[in-house]
Protein backbone atom coordinates (compact mmCIF):
# COMPACT_ATOMS: atom_id res chain seq x y z
CA UNK A 1 0.00 0.00 0.00
CA UNK A 2 1.37 3.46 -0.80
CA UNK A 3 2.11 5.48 1.96
CA UNK A 4 0.57 8.44 2.84
CA UNK A 5 2.29 12.03 1.99
CA UNK A 6 3.18 14.55 4.42
CA UNK A 7 -0.41 16.60 3.30
CA UNK A 8 -2.03 13.44 3.81
CA UNK A 9 -0.86 12.62 7.61
CA UNK A 10 -1.73 16.31 8.35
CA UNK A 11 -4.75 16.05 7.08
CA UNK A 12 -5.53 12.87 8.58
CA UNK A 13 -4.15 14.43 11.85
CA UNK A 14 -6.81 17.34 11.85
CA UNK A 15 -9.65 15.10 11.30
CA UNK A 16 -8.51 12.59 14.11
CA UNK A 17 -8.04 15.35 16.87
CA UNK A 18 -11.42 17.33 15.51
CA UNK A 19 -13.21 13.58 16.01
CA UNK A 20 -12.17 13.24 19.93
CA UNK A 21 -12.22 17.22 20.81
CA UNK A 22 -15.65 15.94 22.75
CA UNK A 23 -13.29 13.80 24.59
CA UNK A 24 -10.93 15.86 25.31
CA UNK A 25 -12.83 18.55 26.59
CA UNK A 26 -15.14 15.78 29.18
CA UNK A 27 -11.87 14.50 30.74
CA UNK A 28 -10.12 17.94 30.68
CA UNK A 29 -10.32 18.29 34.32
CA UNK A 30 -8.96 14.50 35.04
CA UNK A 31 -5.97 15.64 32.51
CA UNK A 32 -5.86 19.07 34.29
CA UNK A 33 -5.29 17.48 37.67
CA UNK A 34 -2.89 15.15 36.81
CA UNK A 35 -0.51 16.64 34.44
CA UNK A 36 -0.38 20.25 35.42
CA UNK A 37 3.24 19.72 36.91
CA UNK A 38 4.01 19.15 32.82
CA UNK A 39 2.98 22.69 31.85
CA UNK A 40 4.83 24.34 34.55
CA UNK A 41 7.88 22.20 33.46
CA UNK A 42 7.42 23.90 29.70
CA UNK A 43 6.81 27.12 31.03
CA UNK A 44 10.07 27.23 33.26
CA UNK A 45 12.52 25.07 30.53
CA UNK A 46 10.91 28.24 28.03
CA UNK A 47 11.55 30.82 30.77
CA UNK A 48 8.34 32.66 30.40
CA UNK A 49 8.21 35.94 32.24
CA UNK A 50 6.07 38.70 31.99
CA UNK A 51 5.39 40.35 29.14
CA UNK A 52 6.94 38.07 26.55
CA UNK A 53 5.15 37.13 23.30
CA UNK A 54 4.89 33.45 23.10
CA UNK A 55 4.05 30.78 20.99
CA UNK A 56 2.00 27.46 21.72
CA UNK A 57 2.56 24.64 18.86
CA UNK A 58 -0.51 21.86 18.88
CA UNK A 59 -2.37 23.84 21.93
CA UNK A 60 -5.36 20.99 21.36
CA UNK A 61 -7.50 22.32 24.05
CA UNK A 62 -5.80 24.68 25.72
CA UNK A 63 -2.34 23.52 27.26
CA UNK A 64 0.19 24.69 27.97
CA UNK A 65 -0.68 27.60 26.13
CA UNK A 66 -3.61 28.78 28.93
CA UNK A 67 -0.56 28.58 32.05
CA UNK A 68 1.88 30.39 30.00
CA UNK A 69 -0.87 33.22 29.08
CA UNK A 70 -1.04 33.57 33.02
CA UNK A 71 2.95 33.62 33.08
CA UNK A 72 3.43 36.17 30.84
CA UNK A 73 0.89 38.16 32.25
CA UNK A 74 -1.26 41.26 30.65
CA UNK A 75 1.79 42.80 29.06
CA UNK A 76 2.27 39.37 27.25
CA UNK A 77 0.51 37.12 24.87
CA UNK A 78 0.67 33.95 23.89
CA UNK A 79 -0.61 32.63 20.31
CA UNK A 80 -1.54 29.04 20.55
CA UNK A 81 -1.77 26.93 17.24
CA UNK A 82 -3.34 23.76 16.16
CA UNK A 83 -4.87 21.92 13.01
CA UNK A 84 -7.68 20.94 14.33
CA UNK A 85 -10.47 24.11 14.66
CA UNK A 86 -12.55 21.92 17.34
CA UNK A 87 -10.01 21.16 19.73
CA UNK A 88 -9.10 25.01 19.65
CA UNK A 89 -12.87 25.78 19.86
CA UNK A 90 -12.35 23.74 23.67
CA UNK A 91 -9.13 25.84 24.12
CA UNK A 92 -11.07 29.09 24.23
CA UNK A 93 -13.85 28.21 26.09
CA UNK A 94 -11.60 27.37 28.78
CA UNK A 95 -9.68 30.86 28.21
CA UNK A 96 -12.80 32.73 28.51
CA UNK A 97 -13.72 30.58 31.53
CA UNK A 98 -10.27 32.11 33.17
CA UNK A 99 -10.61 34.98 31.97
CA UNK A 100 -7.71 35.57 29.87
CA UNK A 101 -8.17 37.87 27.23
CA UNK A 102 -4.04 37.70 26.32
CA UNK A 103 -4.40 34.67 24.78
CA UNK A 104 -5.46 33.60 20.97
CA UNK A 105 -5.88 30.74 19.01
CA UNK A 106 -5.29 30.00 15.47
CA UNK A 107 -5.50 27.07 13.35
CA UNK A 108 -2.46 26.21 11.52
CA UNK A 109 0.19 23.42 10.46
CA UNK A 110 3.13 23.29 13.04
CA UNK A 111 5.40 22.78 10.02
CA UNK A 112 4.74 26.30 7.80
CA UNK A 113 4.27 29.00 10.29
CA UNK A 114 2.44 31.77 9.50
CA UNK A 115 4.49 34.17 11.51
CA UNK A 116 7.73 36.52 10.51
CA UNK A 117 11.14 35.68 11.71
CA UNK A 118 12.21 36.47 14.86
CA UNK A 119 8.89 36.74 15.97
CA UNK A 120 8.60 35.65 19.65
CA UNK A 121 10.11 35.61 22.65
CA UNK A 122 9.74 31.82 23.69
CA UNK A 123 7.89 28.82 22.05
CA UNK A 124 6.29 25.55 24.01
CA UNK A 125 4.32 22.17 23.00
CA UNK A 126 3.21 19.61 24.54
CA UNK A 127 2.68 16.51 22.97
CA UNK A 128 2.83 17.26 19.12
CA UNK A 129 5.77 17.40 17.62
CA UNK A 130 5.57 13.79 17.46
CA UNK A 131 3.01 13.40 14.73
CA UNK A 132 4.20 15.88 12.42
CA UNK A 133 5.67 14.16 9.18
CA UNK A 134 8.46 16.63 8.80
CA UNK A 135 9.94 16.90 12.12
CA UNK A 136 12.99 18.63 10.67
CA UNK A 137 11.24 21.24 8.72
CA UNK A 138 9.22 21.91 12.10
CA UNK A 139 12.30 21.97 14.08
CA UNK A 140 13.64 24.93 11.36
CA UNK A 141 10.26 26.78 11.72
CA UNK A 142 10.61 27.12 15.36
CA UNK A 143 14.29 28.19 14.79
CA UNK A 144 13.09 30.84 12.23
CA UNK A 145 10.06 32.74 14.57
CA UNK A 146 12.11 32.79 17.63
CA UNK A 147 13.99 35.63 18.59
CA UNK A 148 17.76 35.25 18.84
CA UNK A 149 18.04 34.07 22.18
CA UNK A 150 15.16 33.24 23.04
CA UNK A 151 13.82 29.19 23.89
CA UNK A 152 11.55 26.79 22.79
CA UNK A 153 10.71 24.04 25.09
CA UNK A 154 8.54 20.55 23.96
CA UNK A 155 7.43 17.60 25.81
CA UNK A 156 7.09 14.39 23.72
CA UNK A 157 6.04 10.87 25.01
CA UNK A 158 9.28 8.72 26.02
CA UNK A 159 9.25 4.97 25.21
CA UNK A 160 6.19 2.47 25.24
CA UNK A 161 7.48 0.45 27.95
CA UNK A 162 7.92 3.35 30.24
CA UNK A 163 4.06 4.73 29.51
CA UNK A 164 2.16 1.23 30.13
CA UNK A 165 -1.45 3.48 29.80
CA UNK A 166 -0.72 4.05 25.83
CA UNK A 167 1.55 0.93 25.27
CA UNK A 168 -0.61 -1.62 26.40
CA UNK A 169 -3.85 -0.81 24.66
CA UNK A 170 -1.34 -1.29 21.60
CA UNK A 171 0.07 -4.34 22.69
CA UNK A 172 -3.22 -5.83 23.46
CA UNK A 173 -4.48 -4.77 20.22
CA UNK A 174 -1.54 -6.27 18.11
CA UNK A 175 -2.28 -9.59 20.03
CA UNK A 176 -5.60 -9.64 18.62
CA UNK A 177 -4.72 -8.29 15.07
CA UNK A 178 -1.42 -8.44 12.87
CA UNK A 179 -0.24 -4.81 12.48
CA UNK A 180 1.77 -4.31 10.48
CA UNK A 181 5.85 -3.96 11.73
CA UNK A 182 5.96 -0.18 12.90
CA UNK A 183 8.60 2.37 10.78
CA UNK A 184 10.27 3.65 13.36
CA UNK A 185 10.70 7.25 11.30
CA UNK A 186 6.18 7.24 10.94
CA UNK A 187 4.37 9.89 12.80
CA UNK A 188 3.16 8.74 16.22
CA UNK A 189 2.98 8.59 19.72
CA UNK A 190 6.19 7.45 20.18
CA UNK A 191 8.04 8.56 16.91
CA UNK A 192 10.12 11.23 19.12
CA UNK A 193 10.86 8.18 22.34
CA UNK A 194 14.26 7.94 21.56
CA UNK A 195 16.88 9.52 23.71
CA UNK A 196 18.30 12.70 21.72
CA UNK A 197 16.00 12.13 18.76
CA UNK A 198 14.28 15.54 19.18
CA UNK A 199 17.20 17.10 20.84
CA UNK A 200 19.03 16.12 17.70
CA UNK A 201 16.48 17.93 15.16
CA UNK A 202 16.84 20.93 17.15
CA UNK A 203 20.46 20.91 16.77
CA UNK A 204 20.29 20.37 12.87
CA UNK A 205 17.79 23.77 13.25
CA UNK A 206 20.48 25.83 14.43
CA UNK A 207 19.09 25.90 18.21
CA UNK A 208 22.06 25.41 21.02
CA UNK A 209 22.17 24.74 24.87
CA UNK A 210 20.09 21.81 23.58
CA UNK A 211 19.27 19.26 26.75
CA UNK A 212 17.21 16.72 26.98
CA UNK A 213 15.77 15.21 30.23
CA UNK A 214 13.03 11.60 30.87
CA UNK A 215 10.70 13.49 33.45
CA UNK A 216 9.22 10.76 35.67
CA UNK A 217 5.80 10.85 37.08
CA UNK A 218 2.59 8.72 37.52
CA UNK A 219 -0.87 8.57 36.20
CA UNK A 220 -3.91 7.65 38.44
CA UNK A 221 -7.18 6.36 37.48
CA UNK A 222 -10.07 5.53 39.74
CA UNK A 223 -10.52 1.60 38.01
CA UNK A 224 -9.12 0.04 35.16
CA UNK A 225 -12.76 1.08 33.46
CA UNK A 226 -12.08 4.48 33.86
CA UNK A 227 -8.90 4.35 32.27
CA UNK A 228 -10.30 2.68 29.18
CA UNK A 229 -13.38 4.64 28.82
CA UNK A 230 -10.61 7.92 28.52
CA UNK A 231 -8.28 6.31 26.30
CA UNK A 232 -10.64 5.04 23.60
CA UNK A 233 -12.31 9.00 24.13
CA UNK A 234 -9.08 10.73 24.27
CA UNK A 235 -6.24 9.01 21.81
CA UNK A 236 -6.83 9.41 18.14
CA UNK A 237 -4.14 6.99 17.24
CA UNK A 238 -5.82 3.96 19.28
CA UNK A 239 -9.41 4.95 18.15
CA UNK A 240 -7.71 4.25 14.79
CA UNK A 241 -6.54 0.82 15.05
CA UNK A 242 -9.97 0.04 17.27
CA UNK A 243 -11.30 1.29 13.86
CA UNK A 244 -10.25 -2.00 12.21
CA UNK A 245 -11.59 -4.55 14.44
CA UNK A 246 -14.77 -6.65 14.46
CA UNK A 247 -17.09 -6.25 17.08
CA UNK A 248 -15.79 -9.70 18.78
CA UNK A 249 -12.23 -8.56 18.60
CA UNK A 250 -13.30 -4.76 20.17
CA UNK A 251 -14.21 -7.26 23.36
CA UNK A 252 -11.74 -9.21 23.21
CA UNK A 253 -9.09 -6.00 23.17
CA UNK A 254 -11.33 -4.46 25.69
CA UNK A 255 -11.29 -7.28 28.07
CA UNK A 256 -7.27 -7.82 27.73
CA UNK A 257 -6.89 -4.09 28.28
CA UNK A 258 -9.23 -4.18 31.63
CA UNK A 259 -6.61 -7.04 32.80
CA UNK A 260 -3.09 -5.48 32.03
CA UNK A 261 -4.64 -1.84 33.99
CA UNK A 262 -5.65 -4.24 36.77
CA UNK A 263 -1.88 -5.06 36.89
CA UNK A 264 -1.42 -1.52 38.22
CA UNK A 265 -3.63 -1.53 40.87
CA UNK A 266 -2.41 0.54 43.87
CA UNK A 267 -4.66 1.06 46.88
CA UNK A 268 -8.11 0.43 44.94
CA UNK A 269 -6.81 2.83 42.06
CA UNK A 270 -5.10 2.63 39.32
CA UNK A 271 -1.82 3.78 38.88
CA UNK A 272 0.53 4.08 35.83
CA UNK A 273 3.76 5.01 35.56
CA UNK A 274 4.63 7.94 33.26
CA UNK A 275 8.27 8.90 31.11
CA UNK A 276 7.95 11.94 29.42
CA UNK A 277 10.75 13.06 26.76
CA UNK A 278 11.32 17.47 28.04
CA UNK A 279 13.64 19.05 25.25
CA UNK A 280 14.65 22.33 25.43
CA UNK A 281 17.25 24.37 23.10
CA UNK A 282 17.59 28.31 22.32
CA UNK A 283 18.53 29.85 18.85
CA UNK A 284 21.95 31.38 19.05
CA UNK A 285 22.27 35.23 19.94
C1 LIG B 1 -2.10 14.97 21.99
S1 LIG B 1 -2.77 16.46 21.43
C2 LIG B 1 -1.96 17.56 22.56
C3 LIG B 1 -2.72 18.82 22.82
C4 LIG B 1 -2.20 19.72 23.96
N1 LIG B 1 -0.94 20.35 23.64
C5 LIG B 1 -2.07 18.94 25.25
O1 LIG B 1 -0.97 18.54 25.62
O2 LIG B 1 -3.11 18.73 25.91
C6 LIG B 1 -1.89 16.71 19.92
C7 LIG B 1 -2.31 17.95 19.17
O3 LIG B 1 -1.38 18.21 18.11
C8 LIG B 1 -2.09 18.73 17.01
N2 LIG B 1 -1.31 18.57 15.78
C9 LIG B 1 -0.92 17.42 15.19
N3 LIG B 1 -0.21 17.70 14.07
C10 LIG B 1 -0.16 19.05 13.96
C11 LIG B 1 0.41 19.94 13.01
N4 LIG B 1 1.07 19.50 11.92
N5 LIG B 1 0.26 21.28 13.19
C12 LIG B 1 -0.44 21.75 14.27
N6 LIG B 1 -1.00 20.94 15.20
C13 LIG B 1 -0.86 19.61 15.06
C14 LIG B 1 -3.38 17.93 17.02
O4 LIG B 1 -4.40 18.55 16.28
C15 LIG B 1 -3.67 17.80 18.52
O5 LIG B 1 -4.55 18.80 18.97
Amino acid sequence: MAQPNASQIIEGQKQDWNRVAGGWEKWDRAFDEQMAFLNHRLVADARLHAGMNVLDLGSGTGYPALLGAQVVEQSGRVTGMDLAEQMLAAAERKATRLGLGNVSFRTGDVTDLPFDANAFDAVTSRFCLMFLPEIPKAAAEIARVLKPGSWVAAAVWSAPEKNPSIGLSMAAIKQVIELPAPDPTAPGIFRLAKPGELASFFQQAGLVDVTDQEFLAEWVYASAEEYYTSLMEIAAPVQNLMAKLTDAQKQDVKQRILQAASNYTRAGRIVFPMAVRMVAGRKPV
